[in-house]
């Protein structure tokens, strides 16, 4: 193969080709134009969103007729400046190979196909324009994330996937075993744990955070950016059963120091995504959401917006808007209530602090009021929350409380308390949900659309 030897297009499209001759391209065929005398194919390689123009001169000479969409070649050539704007480069072919025909039956054509329908055709999605982008958008903003944290001296760490805890207490755990289901499902009685693999209860974790404290209460400044697993049963625009967090935890760091670093890390990303991801952005701005790059330049350069949960009701409560779900102090908000902070009245991403204790997680540290907590949301327009986090309790005997209220099993959790008990120190952190950022900055509506392989209730096949 000319696996080394051959030039990618993005390189040959972006001018870093010295030697115009002799060269290989592989890749895919994008469309093809023929007549007697000359021939004209699109070829995309998946380095960038644009086709490499192919000119053939001889026609006769190269078996034409075999080649359809989708048809994989081995091209080699010679690179030549043109006059036109939109391609300056093209590549007149020497020698052609069909390295894999694509039947006629295949269905990447110039028309554009919808989200849904793409969906369920794993071969053909990632190779449209839309799929490549998102692909690799994504690669480059998990770049920028780990970039961030590592020019401040944070530690990547590996929180286990497999769990015996649930970090939110929410219950929404996928339980990981490997006891006999067929026999269990007949014996109707309580399942003996002690049997299982792990001796007790398992599952995919739902959030990295609890040992991200333990070593963050060790090393200082750590971060996670793994997969996480909700087996929430909402079938929204907005919820995945997996998806990726990034989870940065701080030692000795409070939650206004916290949210210093996240509104950093924030516009760090919105910066790098209009400076780095040039060709995303604009065909996000482009085909997706008009108007997409100036939103982002905006935030930029604004301050996010700030409230309390407490001022963020008393404003609710006061809009002419009529909503499905009522709201009053203590209600959690639904998403119709963060559409309306972030869209209707801030108009741009905010931080909503200070929750009730009731609507959230037992690790949050207690104000002094004994009724709120430690909390933040970010929430910004069209997708609401995109980070959750907080100050840790780190005052042993209110954590216990807060646990035994909770219900919890405070054996299970006393590795958990022992940070608490040994060199205690005040720490923070926050969880980004890596979707719902690529759905901010890109303006895609639903978050199966930027992650390759989506997993939601009742689809798990590919
Ligand atoms: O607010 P959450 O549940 O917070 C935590 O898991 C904390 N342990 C984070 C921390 O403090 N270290 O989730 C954090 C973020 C949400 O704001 C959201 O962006 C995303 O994770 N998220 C989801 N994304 C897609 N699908 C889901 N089902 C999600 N659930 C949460
Ligand atoms: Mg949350």
């Amino acid at each position: 193969m000319d696996y080394f030897a051959r030039k990618k297009i993005k390189e040959i499209l972006s001018n870093q080709i010295d030697d115009l001759a002799n060269v290989i391209v592989l890749g895919w065929v994008r469309t093809k134009r023929t007549s007697r005398n000359i021939a004209f194919m699109e070829i995309n390689d998946g380095s960038t969103l644009q086709n490499l123009q192919l000119v053939i001169l001889n026609p006769d000479k190269f078996p034409l007729e075999q080649i359809n969409n989708g048809t994989s070649l081995r091209i080699k050539g010679y690179l030549e400046k043109t006059e036109n704007r939109e391609q300056a480069i093209e590549m007149k072919v020497e020698e052609l190979e069909i390295l894999g025909e694509a039947p006629a039956d295949y269905l990447l054509q110039k028309k554009r196909h919808s989200f849904e329908f793409l969906r369920e055709i794993a071969h053909l999605r990632p190779r449209t324009n839309t799929f490549g982008v998102i692909n690799r958008f994504r690669s480059k903003m998990a770049y920028a994330i780990h970039q961030f944290y590592q020019k401040r001296g944070f530690l990547y760490i590996h929180s286990p996937i497999i769990t015996t805890g649930d970090a939110e207490g929410a219950g929404e755990l996928f339980r990981v075993t490997t006891l006999d289901l067929a026999r269990l499902s007949n014996d109707g009685g309580t399942v003996d744990y002690s049997q299982d693999f792990f001796s007790e209860e398992a599952a995919l974790t739902v959030s990295g955070q609890l040992q991200a404290e333990l070593l963050a209460c060790s090393l200082g400044d750590v971060y996670t950016f793994a997969p996480t697993f909700r087996a929430e049963n909402s079938n929204t625009s907005r919820h995945a059963s997996e998806f990726w967090m990034i989870e940065p935890e701080m030692a000795f760091c409070n939650l206004d120091e916290m949210m210093v670093l996240m509104e950093e890390f924030i516009k760090y990303l919105f910066q790098y995504a209009l400076e780095e991801a040039g060709e995303e952005m604009e065909f996000f701005n482009k085909w997706i959401d008009q108007g997409r790059i100036k939103t982002l330049e905006g935030i930029i350069n604004a301050e996010f917006g700030q409230i309390s949960y407490s001022e963020a009701i008393a404003i609710l409560e006061k809009a002419k808007q009529k909503f499905e779900f009522p709201i009053s102090w203590g209600c959690d908000l639904q998403s119709e209530h963060e559409r309306y902070l972030t869209e209707q009245y801030f108009k741009r991403p905010i931080m909503v602090t200070d929750y009730p204790k009731d609507i959230k997680a037992f690790y949050m540290r207690l104000n002094d009021d004994q009724k709120t907590v430690a909390a933040v949301d970010c929430l910004v327009p069209q997708v609401g929350e995109i980070i959750g986090g907080s100050q840790r309790e780190e005052r042993y005997d209110l954590l216990l409380n807060r646990m035994k209220e909770a219900g919890m099993d405070i054996d299970k959790y006393q590795w958990f308390l022992d940070i608490r008990k040994y060199g205690t120190v005040p720490h923070s952190g926050f969880g980004l949900g890596f979707e719902r950022l690529l759905m901010y900055l890109s303006g895609m509506g639903n978050i199966r659309d930027v992650i390759p392989f989506p997993r939601t209730p009742g689809n798990a096949r590919f």
